[in-house]
């Protein structure tokens, strides 16, 4: 069998379903199965345990197969999306509960949004702005359907969000007396802090954050609006959200891959988080294309194959090689001890793991030396 689907492997996959490891052609991504479940039942079992929904972020790996293996195996009530065009995919694959963690303020796109719920899918949407409830208001009223919203509140990561309670309230106020919204609760993310190395320092971002989110639910309260949701949390700081007792869903989406950058940061014990928490999920299966100097390798994945802007992938599983720099289709590979031969195939870890997927029409999935399936990445270069 040379096609899967239709594919032809080679010119449209990388691998077919039955194949060995060896046999991928390369680069291309590959899912270390074992390991993804792991690290979503581990998930899934905090936030049960610690009575927290995990709605799971879907920007990370763009697949409807992993959001499906996340709601499975760890209980996800959902997804979260950051473009519409990646919550339209979602929501034709028929999941039904997706926020967007953004907002959407383009005519055309809160039309997109305001059309989705006839997909079947429960929608909801950030809001900052009080001119953009009037539009998603009236967009929804047009297609006879109802936004949930979400007032964001910038804690701290200077990005989208309301900065302080009264602005919140005069917001859910506004949602509240609109027509064909939805007033559900607060999307109060962290962005800014989530990769700082030392626990103590994400600890003291957070805590500013969820005073800042005390104050806000608070507010509402007394204006008789009670959040419902309070969104937020990522792989970085999940823990301090759940620990508040002030927040009630979590969205954090690396935890599922790992990546070379979230995995230097440190626990409460000093441990790097992927020894102890989290395991290399997803890897770029590169080979070795050229020896020209001893001590120097070149492998076939560079930046096309991978993004870099947070740093250079790391080489899993080898002490003994190091990826030293890349252009755009090489890897330069430091190789002291003159290990590494043509067609060596070698596991990098990429820096970051969100744009790394976005490059990518297909996941490789591997167990024990296998390719069990072939999975699209079905949300790939959906940024519109
Ligand atoms: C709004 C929002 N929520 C959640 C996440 C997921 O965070 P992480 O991948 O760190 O778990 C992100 C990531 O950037 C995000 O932008």
């Amino acid at each position: 069998m040379s096609s899967f689907d239709g594919y032809e492997v080679g010119f449209d996959i990388p691998a077919l379903p039955g194949m060995s490891e060896a046999e991928i052609q390369t680069p291309c991504l590959i899912l270390d199965m074992d390991a993804l479940e792991r690290n979503i039942r581990k998930l899934g079992h905090f936030a049960h345990t610690h009575g927290m929904r995990h709605r799971a972020h879907g920007k990370m790996h763009k697949s409807v197969d992993v959001l499906k293996l996340q709601m499975e195996l760890g209980g996800a009530v959902g997804v979260c999306c950051q473009k519409v065009s990646e919550a339209e995919v979602f929501a034709r694959a028929g999941v039904a509960d997706i926020l967007v963690s953004n907002q959407v303020t383009d005519a055309a796109k809160i039309d997109r949004l305001a059309r989705m719920p006839k997909l079947g899918a429960q929608i909801t949407v950030c809001v900052d702005d009080l001119g953009n409830v009037a539009h998603l208001s009236a967009s929804a009223q047009r297609h006879g359907t109802v936004l949930n919203c979400l007032v964001e509140v910038d804690v701290g990561a200077a990005r989208c969000g309301v900065s302080g309670p009264n602005a919140a309230v005069a917001l859910a106020q506004a949602i509240d007396a609109a027509p064909s919204l939805r007033f559900a609760g607060l999307q109060a993310y962290q962005g800014a802090m989530q990769h700082l190395e030392h626990h103590a320092d994400r600890k003291a971002k957070a805590d500013v954050a969820i005073a800042l989110v005390r104050t806000v639910v608070s507010a509402l309260q007394a204006a008789g609006l009670p959040p419902g949701l309070v969104s937020g949390a990522g792989t970085g700081s999940f823990q301090f959200e759940t620990e508040s007792g002030v927040y009630n869903e979590l969205q954090c989406g690396s935890y599922a891959f790992m990546d070379a950058d979230y995995g230097r940061i440190r626990d409460a014990e000093g441990h790097r988080i992927d020894e102890t928490q989290w395991d290399n999920a997803l890897f770029v299966l590169t080979s070795v294309m050229s020896h020209p100097l001893p001590g120097r390798a070149v492998c076939d994945a560079g930046l096309k194959a991978m993004s870099a802007e947070s740093g250079l992938p790391r080489v899993y599983g080898r002490d003994d090689v190091s990826y030293t720099g890349c252009s755009d289709e090489h890897g330069t590979l430091s190789d002291p001890q003159g290990a590494l031969k043509l067609n060596d195939r070698l596991r990098l870890v990429p820096g970051h793991c969100d744009p790394t997927c976005n490059l990518h029409d297909w996941y490789v999935c591997v167990r024990n030396g296998q390719v069990e399936a072939l999975w699209p990445i079905s949300a790939r270069g959906k940024v519109f």
